[in-house]
Order: C-alpha cells, then structure tokens, then sequence
C-alpha cells in the first residue's frame, strides 16, 4: 500500500530531535530557546502586511502554475541587480519561475528531470554531505540513488564532485549543491561555479543551485551560479537556481522563493506544476514582488546576523572549532559528539539545538562530516541570543 521508496528515508531531522530529546526535561523557570530550526526571528517590512491587505480581494481567484507576470518581472530584475548579469541574459517570461517556498521546488524538480533510466542504468542525484534533507527526499522519490559527496572541514566544507568517478557521472541526472551552505556556511567561489556548471554540461545533468541564503553573508555577497554562467558567455543550459523570501526577508511562513535558468527545465517545470503545485496566493505574490523590490530591511537584517556572529566569536572564542562562516545564519561547532551536546544543552540550559549527525548520511567514509557538530541557529533577537549564548558556553564549558 506504501511506496517503499519511503523506507530509504530516516524521520526527519526534527522528528529524530524529538526522539533525542524525549524524557529530557529542561531547568525549572528557564525559558526555552529554540535554535534547531533555521526559522529567522527578525521583524520583517511592514510592507507584507500592507500589500497583503490591499490585494485581499484576489484570495478569490486560483494562482497561475507559473506565477503572476508582476513577480517574475520584480525577480527578473532582482537577479540583474544582484549578480551585474548582462542585458538579455534574464527574461522575466523564459527564464523565471516563482515557487511557494524553494523548498516545494527544489523537491518537485527530482521528477522533472530525472528519467526512468539514464544510460541504461538507475539515474544518481549527488548532494553534498551533510545538506539540506529534501535533497534526498526528492532523489529517492523520483527512483534514483542518491549519491553523498563529503564536505569536510579540511576542503573548507566544500564537496568535490570532480573526484566522482566519470562512470557515476555518466548516470548522473541532478547535482544539488548549497552555497552559502546549510549547515556550514561555505561559500563556493566563482571558480568553483564555473566548474560545476561546465560538469554539468559535459555529463548532461541538471545543476540546482540552492542559493537561499545568498542576501545573509559576513563580509563579501557570495557569487551565485547565474554569475558564473554570465562569465561563461551567458548560457543558461543545464542550470537552476534557487531562491526564497524565507531567509532573505525573515518571512517563513509566507511561502514564496523561485528558481531561474535553463528555459527548457522551466517550460517542462511549469507543465507538470500544472498538474501538482499549489502556486502562491495572489496577495502573496504581490507581498513577494515588493519585497524583491525592496532592499533595506535585507540589508539591516543581514547587519543584524553580523553582530550576532561578532558576539558569539567573543562568548564561543576560538573554542569547538568556532568560525565566523562566510553566509547563512548557522553555528556549525565541532563539540565531539552532537547528539550527547544537544541532550545537555536542552537538559541544562533548556536550548534546542540540531546533530550534526542528522543532516548527514553515511557515505561509505562513515559520519564525520555531520557527527561530531552541532548545528544552531542564530535566528533570534540580540538580547536572546546573548543569553543562549552564554548559556551554552557555560554548559559545554
Ligand atoms: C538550504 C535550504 N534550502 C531551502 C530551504 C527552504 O526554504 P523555503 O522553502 O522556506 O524557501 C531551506 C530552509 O531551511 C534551506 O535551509
């Protein structure tokens, strides 16, 4: 009756955190903290709720599968800004694709484009290790193996996948790859991109760039995978990326990001989207557009992870491995063994705090790249996460 597809799938992270922590009962009187989960705390624009009312009248209608032609054209423009991409190179009707939430998308693209067979074999989807989970999700539900490429602290957190053996390329139909990274924060340069995207090309995969925590970086924006097809002469074959509102703007729970590149994978996206998605709402799309549009809230958010990172660099110093990452909003710390560190920080200082171990898969080299980290979340105000902090500093000493 099920598919069994499924039973390759552990529970999700949050699930197994739940498990983790079953029994654990926190301080008396202390307040709980929860840095587990990357659900950004900051305030977002008053815009979102101004737009929404304004275009309340449109919850009446059904959303088009492929977006509303406001919002592709406020990304189209968003990503010229972003990345000095050539006149041209995006058109807001080709090469755009509003998604709810990139998570939807970067889990229904498994069943766009990997095929039944791919040189008479099972296809592969190859992700980093550790990584996002619906990376996974979306290979095993779509039939194919998924592959594990290690990012160790000694490559800078940065997967190989050139070493991969040209026979697992050859049937290889969809790369995920993560910059800034969840969980830790690595940044690929433009090098690394062009790499990629030339791989891609050569053993005809899909690239899927998630580049969601793009607007949140320490000191330089990171490179993006449409920039490094600019410096390629502008062909948009074989890649997508992927965005979101989620981190960008702290909206969540608004449900909107998109993904943009190669027309022929977005044409084929927008078909079967007719048949499977529930697009945004029309109010969303119009909040969605204007937040695009708008960048001053992005930058005072991203000013306010930077004091963050600063002040856990002066509670943490240069204990667990501690590092200022270059993107993202993650502490990735080497405690030894995640699992037994997030027990005690909930048992102790009443913090919810996310195993390494549970983005990870064993990929034939065990657990190392995920076991021995914990992963937090600097998603909360400054005043509480001053108080975390300090209240994990004390209990891992
Ligand atoms: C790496 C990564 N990709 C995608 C997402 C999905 O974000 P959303 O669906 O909110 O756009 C997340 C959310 O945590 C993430 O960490």
């Amino acid at each position: 009756m099920l598919n069994p597809r499924l039973d390759q799938l552990k529970d999700y992270p949050f699930q197994r955190l739940r498990n983790l922590l079953e029994g654990v009962k926190p301080p008396e009187g202390m307040r709980p903290i929860v840095m587990s989960i990357g659900e950004p705390q900051h305030a977002y624009p008053d815009l979102v709720g101004e737009v929404l009312a304004a275009n309340r009248h449109l919850y009446g209608k059904y959303p088009p599968a492929n977006g509303t032609a406001e919002l592709r054209a406020a990304i189209a423009d968003w990503l010229r800004a972003r990345y000095r991409l050539p006149d041209g190179m995006i058109e807001a009707e080709r090469h755009v694709l509003p998604l709810a939430g990139t998570r939807e998308g970067l889990f229904m693209l498994a069943s766009v484009v990997v095929p039944p067979e791919k040189r008479g074999r099972q296809p592969a989807v190859c992700m980093p290790n550790p990584f996002y989970q619906c990376y996974a999700g979306a290979a095993v539900t779509a039939g194919a193996e998924p592959v594990f490429v290690p990012a160790l602290a000694e490559r800078h957190f940065l997967p190989d996948f050139t070493a991969l053996a040209p026979d697992l390329l050859a049937r290889t139909a969809l790369v995920y790859f993560c910059s800034p990274a969840n969980p830790q924060g690595s940044v690929a340069g433009l090098d690394y991109l062009r790499e990629l995207i030339l791989m891609a090309r050569e053993y005809d995969f899909v690239l899927a760039l998630d580049e969601c925590y793009a607007e949140i970086y320490n000191d330089q924006p990171p490179p993006g995978g449409l920039e490094a097809a600019a410096g390629l002469g502008g062909d948009l074959r074989n890649l997508l990326v992927f965005h979101s509102l989620s981190k960008r703007s702290s909206v969540p729970g608004l449900r909107s990001g998109f993904c943009a590149g190669d027309p022929a994978i977005i044409q084929a996206f927008v078909k079967l989207r007719g048949y499977a998605s529930a697009p945004s709402p029309l109010p969303v799309s119009a909040a969605a557009a204007a937040l695009w549009r708008e960048e001053s809230h992005v930058a005072e958010n991203r000013r306010l992870y930077q004091e963050k990172f600063r002040l856990a660099e002066s509670v943490i110093g240069n204990r667990f491995g501690f590092y200022k990452p270059a993107g993202g909003f993650f502490l990735w710390l080497d405690v030894g063994d995640g699992e037994a560190a997030a027990r005690r920080l909930y048992g102790e200082a009443a913090i919810t705090a996310l195993p390494g171990e549970y983005l990870t898969r064993d990929d034939g080299s065990g657990l190392a790249a995920g076991k021995p980290y914990l992963r937090l979340a600097l998603v909360h105000g400054l005043d509480e996460t001053r108080e975390a902090l300090g209240r994990l500093s004390e209990t891992l000493g």
